[in-house]
């Protein structure tokens, strides 16, 4: 008879749980809401769900569940990426006030940069004010935050690194940087496991702690620890996609100042209607 000892066991194990894997990846990724969810962050959020499930039926289901409420929540049923981009370079031919439209319009579709519209001509003056000039940026889960480079007042040769999960955002915001001669790049990962390794002057988490730390508790300190960035502009909802929350915003405040305390980092609070923000300058 064969031995069947333990070291084999945990070998078959391994390669059961990587086919189950597999299959999950490729199962949640048939559907089209997800297609464009990249591989490493499907497989992260199914690796966990499946650990949590009593059959892979039932993970499929969570983890599309988690990636609806961390990603596809914001975005329309439908993405007009080609279209959108031909607006783009018909309206950067045309003039500043045409791209700076164009790109307003599209700030639209997705759910969390539309709550900035009203406030957007402030945000980022006010936010950046005080900080010297900025020569690099990361954009950490960014969403179509990177469409709103023109109100953010950066040196031309500032580079800008943006990630999504979403390959098909990413490829956009990409194209997007290109068209705007906007040095640096746009990258489809799972930022809870890939995060950028460029160090720049400032990065964005915006709105994204709550979102990250659905996935994992323990994103919020992590990011804010680990993101290479002198300054970092941090941000939250003061509604819940489904409407006003009268605890939220004290709710993400006690959350953020547990993530800042006892780090010794410089704290600025900036209340605005749709967001609360915070500069962590460290
Ligand atoms: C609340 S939105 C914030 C978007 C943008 N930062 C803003 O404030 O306009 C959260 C974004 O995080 C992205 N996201 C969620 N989980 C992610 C992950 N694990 N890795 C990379 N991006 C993620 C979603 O696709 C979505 O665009």
């Amino acid at each position: 008879m064969k031995d069947e000892g333990p070291q084999h066991q945990g070998a078959s194990a391994q390669l059961e749980s990587e086919r189950l894997v597999g299959y999950l990846v490729e199962a949640v990724r048939s559907s089209a809401k997800y297609r464009q969810v990249c591989a490493e962050a499907v497989r992260n959020v199914g690796e966990r769900e499946l650990a949590g499930h009593r059959n892979l039926k039932e993970a499929i289901k969570a983890t599309k569940n988690r990636l609806h409420q961390v990603g596809a929540a914001y975005l329309p049923a439908r993405m007009r990426y080609g279209q959108w981009l031909e607006g783009l370079r018909h309206a950067a031919r045309s003039s500043e006030s045409d791209l700076r439209a164009g790109c307003l319009r599209i700030m639209g579709h997705h759910a969390s940069t539309r709550e900035r519209l009203p406030i957007l001509e402030r945000f980022y003056l006010t936010t950046l004010r005080e900080i010297g000039p900025v020569h690099s940026v990361l954009d950490v889960a960014c969403g179509f935050n990177p469409l709103a480079i023109p109100w953010m007042g950066l040196p031309p040769e500032a580079a800008y690194f943006a990630y999504d999960m979403y390959e098909d955002l990413t490829a956009f915001v990409g194209s997007f940087l290109t068209l705007v001669e906007r040095p640096g790049k746009a990258e489809a990962r799972d930022v809870l496991y890939g995060l950028p390794s460029e160090a720049a002057d400032l990065a964005y988490l915006l709105k994204a702690i709550p979102c990250l730390e659905q996935l994992d508790k323990g994103a919020g300190p992590r990011l804010l620890e680990t993101i290479r960035a002198q300054h970092l502009l941090v941000s939250f909802p003061v509604a819940s996609l489904g409407g006003k929350d009268r605890h939220m915003v004290a709710n993400y405040e006690a959350r953020f100042r547990e993530l800042v305390g006892g780090k010794g980092w410089a704290v600025q609070r900036f209340a605005f209607e749709s967001e609360l923000a915070f500069l962590v300058s460290k």
